[in-house]
């Protein structure tokens, strides 16, 4: 049995891989590294650098390798890109993902694990938010990855097919063994560019609006450490593997930080000062967004072990570094 990780070459994608592999599991990635990198792929497991789209490319590699289980992480992630290129992100997440489940279905693969988003809840309103709340996403990129899952909901329900789909609050911090990390140039999440600035690889930061209604005025998000999440995705795996049901949860750890308590944290753990600048609010940014995460522990058995913001922020300051020796390396 093996696992085909779409997306894989990516910032979460290459860490389910490597959590994959040690947990002895066989691994095919699919990744057409438009965002993701070759060597980012870990090296016992297979790359075939394709789209998910290409059925035919997708049916031979399921049944060439006696793929069981797609872990679906390929995908456009930018909201404000979404907004100014809606088609764009209704292909690549929500049509291309209907042409990924079509080609499980007709290659009979029984489980599907698919990443989902904090943003089809839109401004939650009640918090922390439960997986029952009010739908209502506010950017293309949540919708697209809402109809995915309406998708696989239908989907399941007419074939031979169960799925999970996990909506992930704040993801951040990097594999703690320095295997992987977020790799992308011009990442928008704050972690990763808090830690680019301390680096020295950006002049300063911006934090957008200090007028929220939150303790002090910034906006309050759920971080949640990439390992815990990759480790909830063994889980839900292992659990369709044993014959659960469907299942859509939330991913993230229930409490949140504001971006000034983020900047502290970056700052203390890397000991020093660096450069951040107040603007005003970003359109479309909720003043907090925190999960209700129950469901995952309950179903899932998940405990997280990684729910410590300096210790998260550390693992992105020392990937940052490994980074830049990387690319010196490359460049030279
Ligand atoms: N990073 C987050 O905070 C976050 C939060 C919620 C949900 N997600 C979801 O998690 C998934 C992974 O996100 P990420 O942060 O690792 O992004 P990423 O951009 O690092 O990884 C996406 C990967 O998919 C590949 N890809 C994109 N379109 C493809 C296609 N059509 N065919 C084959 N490969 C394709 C890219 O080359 C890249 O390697 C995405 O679906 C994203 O929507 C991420």
């Amino acid at each position: 049995m093996t696992v085909l990780v779409t997306g894989g070459a990516g910032y979460i994608g290459s860490h389910m891989v490597w959590e994959l592999l040690d947990a002895g599991e066989d691994v095919v990635v699919v990744d057409r590294l438009s965002t993701g990198f070759e060597w980012a792929v870990a090296p016992e497991a297979k790359l075939v650098v394709g789209d998910i789209a290409d059925s035919a490319l997708i049916g031979s590699v399921i049944r060439e390798h006696g793929v069981d289980a797609i872990i679906h992480f390929a995908g456009s992630i930018i909201v404000p890109e979404s907004v100014a290129d809606p088609l764009t992100y209704y292909e690549n997440n929500t049509s291309k993902t209907r042409s990924l489940i079509e080609t499980a279905v007709r290659a009979g693969v029984p489980h599907f694990i698919f990443s989902s988003t904090a943003a089809v809840y839109g401004a939650a309103g009640l918090e922390p938010v439960r997986e029952d709340a009010r739908l209502a996403p506010e950017s293309p990129y949540g919708l697209s990855k809402l109809m995915s899952e309406w998708m696989l909901r239908d989907a399941a329900a007419a074939h031979n097919l169960r799925f999970t789909a996990l909506r992930y609050f704040n993801v951040a911090g990097a594999d703690p063994r320095g295997r992987t990390g977020q790799s992308t140039p011009g990442a928008t999440h704050l972690i990763k560019v808090a830690s680019e600035t301390a680096l020295g690889k950006r002049q300063s930061m911006q934090v957008f609006g200090t007028d929220y209604p939150t303790p002090d005025g910034t906006c309050v998000r759920d971080y949640i450490h990439v390992s815990d999440l990759v480790a909830a995705h063994r889980l839900a795996l292992q659990r369709l593997r044993d014959g659960g049901g469907n299942l859509v949860a939330n991913c993230g750890y229930g409490h949140g930080y504001s971006v000034l308590e983020v900047v502290d944290s970056v700052r203390r753990v890397h000991g020093r000062e660096f450069d951040v600048t107040v603007g005003g609010r970003r359109a479309g940014d909720p003043p907090s967004i925190i999960a209700d995460a129950g469901l995952a522990r309950r179903e899932l058995g998940w405990v997280p072990t990684h729910d410590d913001l300096d210790a998260i922020v550390g693992d992105a300051l020392s990937w940052e570094r490994i980074l830049t020796g990387k690319n010196s390396a490359r460049s030279a």
